[in-house]
């Protein structure tokens, strides 16, 4: 007699190659609504279930462990996981998996698109056309910071920060970074040198946050970091959007304690605070960092395989609490 199948539960449509690679072995319920899932939703949609591949927007805490009951583990869809209580799922045995290194460069472009986009100013610029404002070439007009030999500070040099550093090779910059670990690879290629957060924030002209959301980064910048900043300096986020304070950014971009900001993550998502819509000097986009055709069919195949992986009972790749498989 065949065993049964597992039973998964997908919380939100993810590209198709994902949800194909799971059905092959399992049976799959995908929430079918183009949206998050209610807390409501997802604490029936776990229940009964072998396993659960779940996404940023879920908070999964020991509420939904309990409603899982039996669930064999929790695969995110994301690489960073700080929508998941680890800790809590280490205290039950239940492994959670995340989607490392398919995303690195998607997300390095990104900062560097909203970099350049907030430097250059090509939103405003963009609108300023669009709504009919120009009048002819102007020797004032939209002038914004120079990207080549400035100096990039880069907050957390794990993957993502390093392929963004990397990446400023061919505009000659100077490359600071912020992490607890020293950096060879950025050292060696690019001369860089690790500093401390005062250190880079007086220095830097462009601040790019690539640290992972925890207790510790928290609010790590906030009003004295911003005045800490060149008034002429620009704050890049794609990282985690609490690991700003949003409020004060806005009131440093109002009282031009810095100079703008691009921005792909808030505090709050999908809400901003109030005021930043508003202001002409942030560039805002909608968490879309990792929204690559190649970027996101790959983090799909990645939490299915990890997935797989858990519903087997074997060690899944990408495990971000291999302490439950004790050894
Ligand atoms: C991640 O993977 O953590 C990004 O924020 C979304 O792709």
């Amino acid at each position: 007699m065949s065993e049964a199948r597992p039973n998964v539960y997908v919380t939100r449509m993810i590209p198709a190659g994902g949800i194909e690679l799971l059905r092959e072995s399992c049976d799959v319920e995908v929430n079918p609504e183009d949206r998050p899932v209610t807390r409501e939703q997802l604490l029936a949609g776990v229940k009964g279930r072998d396993g659960v591949l779940c996404l940023l927007t879920d908070r999964i805490d020991a509420g939904v462990f309990d409603a899982a009951a039996g669930a064999k583990g929790f695969a995110n869809y994301a690489v960073g996981y700080d929508n998941i209580d680890v800790t809590e799922a280490t205290k039950r045995g239940i492994p959670v998996s995340n989607t490392p290194g398919v995303l690195t460069d998607a997300t390095a472009e990104m900062a560097w698109a909203l970099l350049f986009s907030a430097a250059r100013r090509v939103v405003e610029s963009d609108r300023f056309m669009r709504t009919g404002q120009w009048q002819g070439w102007g020797p004032l007009q939209y002038i914004g910071g120079d990207v080549t030999g400035a100096t990039l500070g880069v907050l957390g040099a794990g993957r993502i920060g390093t392929a963004m550093a990397l990446k400023s090779r061919g505009f000659g910059m100077k490359v600071l970074y912020y992490d607890a670990i020293e950096n060879r690879t950025l050292e060696d290629t690019l001369g860089a040198r690790k500093v401390e957060l005062e250190t880079l924030l007086a220095e830097s002209d462009y601040v790019t946050v690539h640290l992972s959301l925890t207790t510790e980064t928290l609010h790590l910048l906030g009003a004295p970091e911003f005045t800490a900043m060149k008034k002429s300096a620009y704050l890049i986020n794609t990282a985690r959007g609490p690991i700003v304070d949003e409020a004060a950014l806005v009131d440093a971009l109002r009282n031009g304690e810095i100079a703008g900001a691009g921005l792909d993550v808030y505090e709050h998502e999908p809400r901003m605070v109030a005021g930043l819509a508003e202001l002409p000097n942030a560039v805002v986009t909608p968490h879309t960092a990792s929204a690559t055709k190649s970027s996101r069919t790959n983090m799909a195949l990645k939490a299915a395989r990890n997935l797989l992986a858990m519903l087997k009972a074997e060690h899944a790749p990408d495990c971000v609490n291999p302490e439950v498989y004790g050894n």
